[in-house]
């Protein structure tokens, strides 16, 4: 990434792995918002970068102009009928109509009400345990020992894979979102230790079914028929990558925000009743996930002459900074009532797993204050961001005060 030229201006020639773009995005997006709206790029074979929360809405609940053949930027652009068309490579986020629908109701039942507030106690007693493991520390990295840990063994335990693996399961994360500036054959072979790694739960799944999501995928059927062995992979691959550092990311930031405002931190440790409202917040301040899209055909779109293949970065977390959406949209507002934010995205597409997003992020805050009703940033040079779409502090270094301190 360090050899790619900075970026001139954003307006014509963003770029989402830029480091000023990943340490603070905020100021650059709202410039956007008021010179563009739409921004363009030519990395990555030519992009554009919507930033209000109305051209963001239109582009995700546009299927006709839009695919979500792919939904990670790179440099190459998949095959339009590459097998496992129509099927894509991770379904449903990366299927298009007709097909997505088939796949999405698959999974919604795994992600309802009941059976992601089921998990709450074992997320609860996951979270004790671990600032268990912190007990006499003066200083923790919130990011790197807390939050990275809960979102992998939640869905190790929802996948039915052993629980000791929770350590490849953040390398495998890693691969997937963070190596997008690499060479085709580099990530092949990146790809091969994953692959291998889920033929082998698979296979042990068909020879010992148990009541988990990988046999429920392996046993479901569509129209009489078993899932193809590619749906079936693509879908737990998903899982993966769109359950860990999501909200790995949005537990991180939500700490980060309080170790940097004293205020919103004494007022949430003071008033646990503020928690699902001030979730909503976090959410909108600090939405982790942007995803893209590919066009379908040139078209004139928004004032802009889109070019067949040309990405579309789906700025969510922009728009829930956009002033005509929100009233004081640039500040966090711990108790805002009306939240009508996108960072689970919208349209078809939105997001499967946000009752268990919400969930896993409450009871890490939750136990966290009723652990450390105070703590500030370290050393604030010291916090690290994870570039790309996925956005949230990996290393955040801080200081704390327990109920006895
Ligand atoms: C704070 C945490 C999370 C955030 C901010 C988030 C955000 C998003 C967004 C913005 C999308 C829309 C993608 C698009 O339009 O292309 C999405 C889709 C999706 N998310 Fe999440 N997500 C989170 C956590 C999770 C979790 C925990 C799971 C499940 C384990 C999950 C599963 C999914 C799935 C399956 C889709 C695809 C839905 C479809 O294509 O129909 N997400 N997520």
């Amino acid at each position: 990434m360090s050899d790619k030229e900075p970026v001139r201006d954003f307006a014509t020639d963003w770029d989402h792995t830029d480091p000023r773009w990943v340490a603070d995005p905020y100021p650059i997006w709202d410039d956007l918002r008021r010179r563009c709206p739409v921004a363009h790029t030519e990395r990555y074979g030519g992009g554009w970068f919507p930033t209000t929360h109305e051209a963001v809405s239109r582009i995700a609940n546009d299927t006709e102009h839009f695919t979500s053949r792919t939904v990670v930027i790179g440099n190459g652009r998949p095959l339009e009928d590459a097998p496992p068309a129509p099927i894509g490579v991770a379904p449903p986020i990366s299927s298009d109509p007709p097909f997505h629908q088939i796949a999405r109701r698959l999974i919604l039942p795994a992600f309802a009400p009941g059976p992601v507030n089921a998990l709450e106690p074992m997320i609860r007693d996951l979270c004790r345990r671990l600032l268990d493991g912190l007990v006499g520390h003066e200083e923790i990295d919130a990011g790197a020992e807390f939050a990275q840990f809960i979102p992998p063994a939640v869905i190790i335990r929802m996948l039915g894979f052993p629980e000791r693996d929770e350590d490849l399961f953040r390398e495998f994360v890693h691969v997937v979102l963070e190596g997008i500036d690499q060479p085709v054959e580099q990530r092949i072979e990146q790809f091969a230790p994953i692959e291998e790694y889920f033929a082998v739960q698979i296979e042990d799944h068909r020879a010992h079914p148990r009541d988990d999501l990988t046999s429920y995928l392996l046993n479901v059927e569509v129209g009489g028929q078993k899932l193809a062995p590619e749906h079936v992979f693509g879908t737990m691959i998903l899982i993966l990558v769109a359950g860990i550092d999501t909200t790995w990311s949005a537990i991180g930031a939500s700490l980060w925000h309080l170790a940097t405002h004293p205020e919103d931190l004494a007022r949430l440790a003071g008033e646990p009743d503020l928690m699902a409202t001030a979730v909503e917040e976090f959410l909108r301040f600090y939405a982790p996930v942007s995803m893209a899209r590919l066009v379908k055909e040139d078209v004139d779109y928004l004032g802009c002459a889109m070019k067949r293949d040309d990405w579309i970065l789906l700025g969510f977390p922009a728009a829930n900074r956009d002033p005509a959406a929100f009233p004081d949209a640039d500040r966090f507002v711990i108790d805002r009532r009306e939240n009508r934010h996108l960072a689970f995205g919208l349209g078809i597409h939105r997001c499967a797993g946000s009752n268990l997003a919400r969930l896993e992020l409450r009871v890490a805050l939750e136990e966290f204050l009723a652990r450390y009703p105070r703590f500030e940033l370290a050393n604030p040079a010291d916090v690290t961001w994870a570039p790309g779409q996925v956005r949230g502090p990996r290393h955040l270094p801080l200081r704390l005060a327990s109920l006895e301190g």
